[in-house]
């Protein structure tokens, strides 16, 4: 079915839940006003210097006002930043329209380069306004404005560009469909909201409003709108209008950086340039991490780690959900079934066996007296504040709920300081890692006539899901007396305190227009949750800065994600920190992390996992990501939680976690699964010096850690589509089973030399599709592109810390010259800043494995830093020297290399 603009419109029109205002509505002609009647702007006073433009823009006649006020003056400002990156910016002459505050996302510096040697060239046409941008290299228009006139209102912004027909889109994340975005009749909305079951075509948990375009051998770039206001972006082509995509945004400026490319990993690395390198991440989080939903004492916790050492699966991480929580409170435990003595007994208990412990916590803070947390931000004025001055309120796990405004420099101090003393090493919980979640931020107060302090019956919300029974059983691995004590403490007393009021300021400067509709703009997004207010912090609430949710409503997960990293930061400044965010923005990737959120235990979310770990991987610039492995919603079964221990084990995040209504799911709970489990992780471990140098390097460059196909072989089409296979780092191509219950599996091999992982059997593709049949549930196809090498470990182990006291190996696979080349990246695995580390360049010239660079870490404790075998693919009788094995097509060397210095090692005869 196909949707035309104007319809999108009608729909927008037919669906207002407030009758417009008269001048709005109608004209002399008493007709409705659509937006393809607004008059657009006119340039004037257009001054340039080598590297900038800037211009005046005056609306071109009457004012159209169709989902607002049109505003009559505007700004342009072009920039040549580098000689890849051009910023586009179009904001009001005012200044009074919210822009995103620099404290929550720093603009890059301009380089000022000059435009003659630029890749990218603007142009612009004075009457009616529009502008274009061209790739000169080639002359290809990559982006141009001059099908529709500029809309720029006080709660609507409309630019379009042309685009060729059926593009190579990708991007504009949080979203659950295809990584190559549908091309026709498609909307991607981003506003960031709670949404059980990720579903498809919605707006998800995030916003990154990047796209990338990709024209095969003409190049690829990118295009990200920096602009944090509810959007909806439609995708869409008509016999009458072409193709396009178009920007509708409730709010903000048009804040534009165009990346030149023209490789599709260097739009990744420019992107980084834009919103922030991503921040590197401990080698042990690459470990394989447990969780559930309803692990309803700390005795249950341990003896799912107990389970998991019994059934000789290695668990690296093991993590509590809000169960811990007395009255689901943030930095408190249940005093009878997390008993603190306990508590700090597991985490010792986990700690002395190397393993490592997380804990969650919500943004809904309880608002009641007798709650330090809440007192304390309270009485330091950390919370939102509701026009009367009280603290804003809503409900979450505990019940009414005062949420902390992130904006509020002074909130940063109130949670480092609970941080430091609940998660104390001496006193407390001493956590590796922080979970943050709910931060869209969801509200179960559903909308703007609901009462957070009383439930239908006039009681306060009783806290969601309360905790069950002790389990009391003894576990196997934990100390003797390892049983809850069950001394019940006293509850707390509670009642409400007299609140201090606060003067909500005006608008200022850049902090968003006044006199705004702030719950029902009369340009609806298509927000899967209906209203903009609906389940979350209501959008006229005011921030600290005097800006607006309605505003920054896409940044309250970033900002939270943010504050909690420092706040680990504080806690223990020299290790790095691990936050997982459900809610992000872009640029949350250069603090953060984040998985997808309350999926399904469904075939269909098992592969939706793949296009987005894709998107965050290697557009958003957030690569250590992964989805609740074997599903978080529903009844997982055997077959698929096999399959998807196997994937998730080739993604860069491996969690299994399950909801409080969902049936166990630990790997251990069927033989088949803790057999895939065991050789996923066994093979997972043997790669994660290979994975690890992958992410240094994306932190270091943007280049992404994982690939999809058409980021490597950017020329070949049959890629372009392609998200159900991806290369895990630059070398490893995961062609998973994908079908439900099938044993068999089409992936496609593009034109190039391929070894099979597991034979390391050598397979040409030929940029065709081949067929794999009799795929085990304990199996999945992975094959090395030629051209690599490939640092393993020797063999696996239970822990991170054990793993690194093996071998290496070194696997070499020669491309079609023969030839292969690869790297080695090793530190201590935790310190945020390294003293020593190694960065060593393999090469395999044809004779011989070459090793450069620098090898200054050379690992303690344990560690090796020794090369024990090198593995050279692709060979054939004739070449052997005794080293040769038949059934591999492969040489064996076997030695001591010290990665202490530079070495040269000949292969073969
Ligand atoms: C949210 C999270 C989920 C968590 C649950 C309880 O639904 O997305 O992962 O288990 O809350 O805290």
């Amino acid at each position: 079915m196909l949707h035309s603009f104007f319809y999108l419109l009608a729909l927008g029109s037919l669906g207002r839940a407030t009758p417009l205002p008269e001048h709005v509505l109608h004209r002399d002609t008493d007709t409705t006003v659509s937006a393809n009647d607004c008059p657009g702007y006119t340039a004037s006073n257009i001054a340039t210097t080598d590297s900038s433009l800037t211009a005046d823009l005056t609306l071109a006649g009457e004012a159209c006002n169709v989902y607002g006020d049109d505003l009559k003056d505007l700004k342009l400002l072009v920039e040549y930043q580098t000689d890849e990156r051009l910023h586009i910016k179009i904001y009001d002459a005012g200044l009074q329209v919210y822009q995103v505050q620099e404290s929550v996302l720093p603009r890059p510096k301009s380089k000022n380069a000059k435009a003659s040697g630029a890749a990218l060239e603007f142009s612009i046409e004075e009457n009616p306004f529009s502008f274009s941008v061209t790739r000169k290299e080639n002359g290809e228009v990559l982006f141009d404005t001059s099908d529709t006139p500029l809309i720029f209102e006080s709660q609507y912004v409309r630019l379009r560009t042309k685009l060729p027909d059926n593009p190579n889109l990708y991007g504009l994340g949080e979203h659950s469909d295809s990584f190559r975005l549908p091309t026709q009749n498609y909307q991607r909305v981003l506003w960031n909201a709670e949404s059980p079951f990720i579903p498809r075509n919605s707006n998800l948990y995030g916003s990154h409003p990047v796209y990338y375009d990709h024209r095969g051998d003409k190049g690829t770039h990118g295009v990200f709108l920096l602009n944090s206001n509810g959007m909806q972006i439609n995708i869409n082509k008509s016999d009458e209008e072409g193709q396009y995509l178009e920007y509708n945004t409730i709010g903000g400026v048009l804040d534009f950086y165009f990346m030149a490319g023209s490789k599709p990993a260097e739009v990744s690395s420019q992107y980084a340039e834009v919103v922030g390198l991503p921040a590197m991440y401990p080698y042990w989080t690459f470990g394989f991490h447990q969780c559930k939903y309803g692990y309803w004492d700390v005795n249950y916790v341990a003896e799912v780690v107990a389970n998991y050492s019994t059934a000789g699966i290695p668990l690296e991480t093991m993590w509590t959900d809000i169960d811990y929580m007395h009255l689901r409170e943030d930095f408190t435990t249940d005093p009878e079934r997390f008993d603190m003595h306990k508590m700090r007994e597991l985490v010792d208990t986990l700690h002395n066996r190397d393993q490592h412990y997380v804990l969650i916590l919500d943004p809904g803070i309880h608002a009641v007296a007798n709650y330090s947390v809440y007192q304390k931000g309270h009485e330091q004025g950390v919370f939102l504040k509701a026009a009367d001055g009280s603290d804003y309120l809503g409900v979450q796990w505990a019940g009414t709920v005062a949420w902390p405004d992130w904006l509020n420099p002074k909130t940063q101090d109130w949670w480092t300081d609970e941080f430091k003393e609940a998660f104390n090493p001496e006193t407390g919980i001493d956590i590796d890692a922080v979970w943050v979640d709910m931060n869209e931020a969801s509200n179960f107060c559903g909308d703007e006539k609901c009462d957070p302090v009383k439930d239908n019956n006039g009681n306060p919300p009783a806290p969601k899901n309360p905790p069950r029974n002790n389990t009391g059983r003894i576990i196997p691995g934990f100390p003797a007396d390892f049983q809850p004590n069950g001394t019940p403490t006293k509850l707390r007393l509670r009642g409400s305190k007299p609140l201090k009021s606060r003067q909500n300021g005006e608008a200022g400067g850049m902090k968003g227009l006044p006199d705004r509709d702030y719950f029902h703009p009369q340009y609806r997004i298509n927000n899967h949750n209906g209203a903009l207010t609906q389940n979350t912090i209501l959008t006229n609430i005011t921030n600290i800065d005097n800006t607006r949710q309605y505003d920054t409503h896409n940044l309250y997960g970033h900002t939270m994600a943010s504050m909690t990293r420092t706040a680990m930061l504080a806690r223990r400044p020299s290790k790095r920190p691990f936050v997982l965010t459900r809610s992000t923005f872009a640029g949350s990737g250069a603090k953060v992390t984040h998985w997808f959120g309350d999926n399904n235990s469904t075939w269909s979310d098992y592969r939706v996992t793949m296009p987005q770990m894709l998107a965050f991987a290697s557009l958003h610039q957030m690569p250590m990501v992964g989805s609740d492995v074997c599903g978080f919603n529903g009844v997982a079964d055997q077959y698929m939680c096999a399959r998807w221990a196997m994937l998730g084990a080739f993604q860069p995040f491996y969690r299994n976690h399950a909801d409080i209504t969902a049936p166990v799911q630990e790997f251990y709970q069927w033989e088949l699964v803790s057999e895939a489990a065991k050789k996923a992780i066994d093979v997972r471990y043997r790669l994660m010096d290979y994975i690890y140098t992958g992410l240094y390097y994306q932190t270091t460059t943007g280049v992404p850690v994982i690939n999809p196909l058409l980021f490597l072989y950017p020329n070949d089409a049959n890629t372009f589509g392609i998200d159900m296979q991806y290369f895990y780092g630059d070398a490893l191509l995961i062609s998973p089973v994908t079908q439900d219950y099938s044993d068999s599996v089409t992936f496609y091999l593009p034109d190039d030399i391929f070894y099979d992982f597991w034979t390391h059997e050598r397979v040409d593709g030929h940029g065709e599709t081949i067929t794999r049949q009799g795929v085990a549930y304990t199996d999945i196809p992975v094959h090395i592109r030629g051209g690599t090498i490939i640092p393993l470990r020797s063999s696996s182990a239970n822990t991170t810390k054990a793993l690194r006291q093996q071998n290496f190996e070194i696997l070499i696979a020669p491309g079609q010259d023969g030839k292969a080349r690869g790297r080695l990246y090793l530190d201590d695995g935790e310190s945020l800043v390294q003293e020593k580390v190694s960065e060593i360049e393999f090469e395999w010239d044809g004779e011989k494995l070459l090793a450069n660079g620098t090898f200054d870490y050379m690992g303690t404790g344990g560690e090796s830093a020794l090369v024990s075998k090198i593995t050279l693919l692709g060979q054939s009788e004739e070449v052997q020297d005794g080293n040769f094995n038949a059934e591999q097509g492969s040489l064996e060397v076997r030695g001591m290399w010290e990665l202490s210095g530079g070495f040269e090692v000949k292969v073969g005869a």
